[in-house]
């Protein structure tokens, strides 16, 4: 089996289905347990071109999920969970989004509520620069992901925003994680000069493609140094308004198998919400980044 897909490999383009919005694209009939160097290569690529890629019908224990993300570089340990818990043991690479609940205890982290737009784990200085995301579980209808193009939105922006975001820095909040939870060990603070957070440039060359991207990470206690709390609000808002725009998104609706692999540096995410008695459970990995955004 493995012979005949190397052999496959060997002679056939990857076959890849864009996703008709502003980003994202599918690679079909993969197996991601048997890809072979020049297979995984030609993947790479496609993720740094597309942003975002989506494959169907995987079957991935959690140590088959590592073997894979681990290909495109070191993985970052998951936060620690809401509870306090690192879940799965001996797998400290391995995050688990659910809203089940088992013997009274959530089994992973974020709920059942809406996500709003984010960026994994900006609010550290070298956020991870790929998030994988594994559907075991999910619910008959709502918890699908959107995603954005941030090349997309900072080309959009008018040349006059450009020019004023140039060389300005902008707080991405560590208070609160992307379900509107807080983080474990914070004292909450919705005063956005004093929440705790890193400080990224607002515009971020990919250090891959040397294509710009406007990096906001989340909107939520962010700010922009330098400036006045209205000023900086007002400036935020400016920018998160181009944010919504369909021409630059695409939403994943998840089917058990599904693996997302997504562009940390270039995209933001979010959730719908679901219902809470429906059960959804996934799987995440993150691949470190190389160094601080700049
Ligand atoms: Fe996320």
């Amino acid at each position: 089996m493995m012979a005949s897909q190397d052999q496959r490999s060997a002679d056939k383009p990857l076959e890849m289905l864009l996703s008709g919005g502003g980003l994202g694209a599918e690679i079909r009939n993969l197996d991601l347990r048997r890809l072979d160097e020049r297979r995984f290569s030609q993947v790479r690529q496609a993720w740094l071109d597309n942003l975002v890629l989506l494959f169907r019908d995987q079957d991935l224990a959690d140590a088959e999920l590592i073997a894979f993300s681990r290909r495109f570089g070191e993985l970052d340990y998951a936060p620690i969970q809401e509870n306090g818990q690192r879940f799965v043991e001996g797998l400290p690479e391995l995050y688990i989004v659910s809203n089940v609940v088992e013997n009274g205890e959530p089994i992973g982290s974020l709920g059942s509520g809406e996500a709003v737009w984010h960026t994994d784990m900006s609010y550290t200085e070298v956020p991870p620069q790929a998030s994988a995301l594994y559907a075991l579980e999910v619910p008959p209808t709502g918890g699908n992901t959107s995603f954005v193009n941030m090349y997309s939105v900072f080309e959009a922006l008018p040349d006059r925003l450009k020019q004023h975001i140039a060389g300005l820095r902008v707080k991405h909040d560590g208070t609160y994680n992307s379900g509107g939870y807080v983080r474990q060990g914070v004292t909450p603070s919705d005063d956005p000069r004093q929440a705790p957070g890193a400080l990224h440039p607002l515009v971020y060359t990919h250090p891959e493609t040397g294509r710009a991207a406007l990096y906001l990470g989340r909107r939520r206690n962010a700010y922009i140094p330098g400036l006045e709390l209205a000023e900086s609000e007002a400036l935020l808002d400016e920018l998160w308004g181009y944010v919504e725009n369909d021409d630059f998104t695409w939403t994943n609706i998840w089917r058990p198998g599904d693996l997302v692999l997504w562009d940390n540096r270039c995209t933001m995410h979010r959730r719908d919400p679901f219902d809470a008695a429906a059960r959804r459970v996934m799987h995440r990995t993150q691949i470190k980044g190389s160094g601080r955004p700049a």
